[in-house]
């Protein structure tokens, strides 16, 4: 039978509790997060979100009844202890925080009882992670999910602080909207009172922040829900929460720089983390070229080297083909790997083949100078050694060669590249290097749509140098987009936007809108656009992926309180589900037979 806390008042938080409170009287409240029966001798402690204190339930130093009272708590009980705090009269627990302190209790409560957990509520747990997910409310109570979200918790506060303090307004935008654009599927809401019209949930606050520029707000943030129904991995949920901004009057340095010390002011108060400012910028050109990615990780070097001139006059078919198909040939130097087993090299081929390539070249140079070769036999002597030298080879290196049209060598060398630094033990979680990408193509080219798409969204400005490619050369116009990146993780990106309706309707036509089809979309912007609209620019950080990196986790889901799993459900709800047919009828849907 659970008893009342009536008449009691938590005084304390367990691990609030420290030797200086030796001789005052506490009441705490917390699960039981063991007990150990030494006959007439129990030790319990008791957990709340704060740490683990020690309650000594011993013959003589308190009641008798209470020690039976004890000896019957089982894990995960919920429990209020009034006592003395007092020193431990055992060995000091260098473990944790109130080592050095016990409660010899006057009063023992047992508030609620349980059955014993699926899992140990403890850190480092081995458990699971759908049985975790399942009992997500058990699993948020071990210290490593509670210091998780204690940490977003912080860093979400800080930011709304910080933004405030730089003149900021925080302001809602809606969630049940018409289609934004920033290129996921979008999850839709039928409209019971329109049938067979939808609202989508916003995949970003996008267009709503840039009318509110348009209203003059000035400056306007907000931690906002997004929603985009794409594939799921470590670092992509269905839903997601931004960190999203927006100025007015403002242009690309601007925007980064009260960014730079947004993200030093978190990193210096949460990790007591001195970030050095500025942060290292980068063109999205040269971080393909040094890194194979839009979003290198910069712990560790192993850089790509263009090797197209070293080997363009040779005879093995693979480069000469590349090349001649203008595509490129470059590699990377595993630098005193020259002796990994053939078997090893295997899988990296295998992990090229799954990023595009259709082989991996390599040349493991032994430490007596021989080598070792998938293709020296398809060149002359010479040739291998002016590739060894332009890819600065020495005795004991691996290099690897990917050819192939410019985006496949990038994707899969870049992947090499951190396949590689993990297996070498390259990254260092303490370390935290941030580099910002800059100047990114305006268009990509989709083979899929057989049309230009737009690489961050369509309200991204040209660079006023190449608008004069906008109808010759579309693929070579640059953008005045920004992503910031960490240790090889891209936590926001932004663009200072178009603002001219003119470039803004040649921008729709090139992505393959017509004049009708942009104005039923988009209409209220570009009339918005009509009425005197600042400059203005933005950026959104993925506020998940931001505080996954603080907490050094490897998943955004260790940083979402209910996160869903890969196929996009909820394995503690059950969610999605079917609904009542009555509520299908209202919104005037029908659920088709699967074999229709
Ligand atoms: P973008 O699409 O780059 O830009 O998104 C901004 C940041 O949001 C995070 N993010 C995600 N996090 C978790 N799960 C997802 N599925 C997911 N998708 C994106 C990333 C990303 O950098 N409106 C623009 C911003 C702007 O231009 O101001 C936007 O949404 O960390
Ligand atoms: P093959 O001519 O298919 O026997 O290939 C000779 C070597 O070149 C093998 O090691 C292949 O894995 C490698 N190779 C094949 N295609 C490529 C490519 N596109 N880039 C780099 N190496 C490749």
């Amino acid at each position: 039978m659970a008893e009342s806390m009536k008449g009691l008042k938590r005084t304390h938080r367990c691990a609030q509790l420290s030797a200086a409170d030796i001789g005052g009287t506490a009441t705490i409240m917390g699960w039981v997060q063991k007990n150990r029966n030494k006959g007439g001798l129990v030790f319990v402690d008791v957990r709340d979100r704060s740490g683990i204190i020690q309650v000594v339930f011993e013959e003589g130093r308190c009641a008798a009844a209470l020690i039976e009272k004890a000896a019957s708590l089982r894990a995960e009980y919920v429990v209020a202890v009034v006592g003395k705090v007092e020193k431990r009269s055992g060995a000091v627990n260098e473990n944790i925080a109130t080592g050095e302190i016990e409660i010899v209790p006057e009063e023992l409560r047992i508030l609620s009882e349980s059955e014993t957990p699926p899992f140990p509520i403890e850190e480092n747990s081995k458990t699971k992670e759908e049985l975790r997910l399942k009992y997500r409310y058990l699993d948020i109570r071990r210290p490593d999910m509670q210091r998780n979200l204690m940490m977003r918790s912080k860093a979400a506060t800080l930011t709304r602080k910080f933004l405030d303090e730089e003149g900021f307004l925080e302001i809602e935008t809606p969630i049940l909207i018409g289609s934004t654009p920033e290129g996921a599927r979008d999850y839709l809401v039928p409209s019971r009172v329109h049938q067979g019209y939808f609202y989508a949930l916003p995949q970003s606050p996008q267009i709503f922040k840039q009318l509110l520029m348009c209203a003059g707000c000035d400056r306007y943030f907000q931690i906002a829900k997004c929603f985009r129904d794409e594939d799921l991995r470590s670092d992509r949920q269905p839903e997601f929460t931004q960190i999203d901004m927006e100025l007015s009057f403002v242009d690309v340095d601007d925007v980064i720089d009260v960014n730079e010390r947004l993200l030093a002011r978190l990193f210096k108060e949460i990790l007591g983390v001195e970030v050095p400012l500025p942060i290292q910028r980068m063109t999205w050109q040269e971080a393909m070229d040094r890194y194979g990615s839009d979003k290198p990780d910069v712990r560790f070097g192993m850089e790509l080297t263009d090797v197209t001139d070293a080997v363009k006059d040779c005879e093995f078919a693979v480069f000469k083909g590349a090349i001649e198909n203008g595509g490129s040939v470059r590699g990377i130097n595993a630098k005193g790997q020259g002796a990994m087993p053939r078997k090893k090299i295997d899988k990296l081929v295998d992990l090229a083949k799954t990023y595009g390539a259709k082989g991996l070249a390599y040349i493991a140079i032994q430490e007596d100078g021989s080598v070792k070769s998938s293709f020296a036999k398809f060149m002359k002597e010479e040739e291998i050694c002016a590739l060894i030298r332009a890819m600065d080879g020495e005795d004991g290196d691996l290099l690897l060669f990917a050819a192939d049209q410019d985006k496949v060598v990038w994707d899969v060398l870049g992947a090499l590249r951190l396949e590689l630094a993990r297996q070498l033990s390259l990254l260092d979680k303490n370390e935290y290097k941030f580099l910002w990408i800059t100047e990114f193509p305006l268009l990509e080219w989709s083979e899929e749509q057989g049309r230009f798409v737009a690489m961050h969204h369509p309200f991204t400005m040209p660079m006023e140098e190449d608008l004069p490619y906008i109808d010759s050369d579309p693929g070579r116009v640059r953008a005045k987009a920004y992503d910031i990146t960490l240790n090889g993780q891209e936590i926001g990106g932004g663009s200072v936007r178009i603002f001219d309706p003119e470039i803004q309707s040649k921008m729709f036509e090139i992505l393959g809108f017509t004049k009708e089809q942009a104005q039923e979309q988009f209409g209220f912007l570009l009339t918005a656009f009509k009425y005197g609209v600042p400059p203005h620019a933005g950026l959104a950080y993925g506020l998940d992926r931001l505080a996954m990196l603080m907490a050094k986790e490897d998943s955004i889901r260790d940083v979402i309180a209910f996160p869903k799993i890969k196929d996009a459900s909820d394995l503690m709800t059950e969610a999605p589900t079917k609904v009542d047919p009555k509520q299908l009828e209202e919104l005037g849907l029908m659920i088709r037979d699967e074999e229709d």
